[in-house]
């Protein structure tokens, strides 16, 4: 069975955190719909949705992305790099209980699962301003006895590894090579954004589609001539939080 963790959007959205983008109201009620929207793509992709109830308190709990890894073996329980946002991690651990041992990354780590990148068993770890070594680490140790090789990436110019790099097809990773190195990834083929659409690197790779926003057609077009399937969707108010697709959601087999 495929499990979709999703969180409803908190009426305090406006009041998240924000490293490199300007602050512009966020229509709350687009947001709200533009994420049903993409809870239905996913349960029409065959998800079974377990949407989470929204975090008042915590206006970027919709990011639930950065809460967890979730691996076949195991699922890492984050803490993320922002104060204000360590709450999000219990209601997302009690989600996955159910379904995975669960291991929590240990202060002075810190760790967002947006900086967390997994092609089959490499691991790579955006060392951005939310995610440090001591987790790199921690999380390198855990994942070891599973057959996980764990690669640091320096990250600039974005929030998360990937908001500059997400994976597209088996062999395939689309990138902004302005802001993460396509060496990093010898084995691999790149797709690079065109470079008017900076921020478009961020896909979701739901089986042999990808969830992408529909801001980004150059993009899409570079993608669907690579023969990737895009399902483009509007998220232009999750953009202005600084949130991208992968970050909406935790996507594993149940
Ligand atoms: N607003 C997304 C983040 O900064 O974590």
């Amino acid at each position: 069975m495929l499990i979709a963790i999703t969180r409803k959007v908190s009426n305090s959205i406006a009041h998240c955190e924000l490293t490199h983008l300007e602050r512009q109201p966020v229509d709350l009620e687009l947001a709200r719909r533009q994420h049903r929207q993409y809870e239905k793509t996913l349960e029409g992709l065959g998800f079974e949705l377990h949407s989470l109830p929204e975090e008042p308190r915590l206006p970027d709990a919709v990011f639930v992305e950065d809460a967890a890894i979730v691996l076949d073996e195991c699922a890492i329980i984050t803490r993320p790099g922002a104060g204000s946002r360590r709450l999000e991690v219990e209601s997302v651990a009690a989600a996955l209980r159910p379904y995975r041992d669960l291991v929590h990354i240990q202060p002075p780590g810190t760790l967002d699962g947006g900086d967390v990148l997994r092609v089959g068993s490499m691991i790579y770890v955006g060392l951005s301003r939310r995610s440090n070594s001591q987790a790199l680490e921690q999380l390198r140790a855990i994942v070891r006895a599973h057959g996980y090789e764990v690669t640091g990436i320096p990250v600039g110019g974005c929030l998360h590894l990937k908001s500059a790099v997400t994976q597209v097809a088996e062999k395939t990773l689309l990138l902004n090579p302005g802001w993460v190195a396509g060496k990093n990834f010898p084995a691999l083929k790149l797709v690079e954004v065109d470079p008017a659409e900076p921020a478009a690197a961020n896909a979701l790779m739901v089986g042999s589609a990808v969830i992408h926003p529909a801001a980004y057609p150059r993009t899409g077009e570079r993608l669907e001539k690579a023969g990737i399937r895009v399902l483009p969707l509007d998220v232009s108010e999750i953009a202005k939080a600084e949130g991208g697709v992968t970050c909406c959601s935790l996507l594993f087999r149940g």
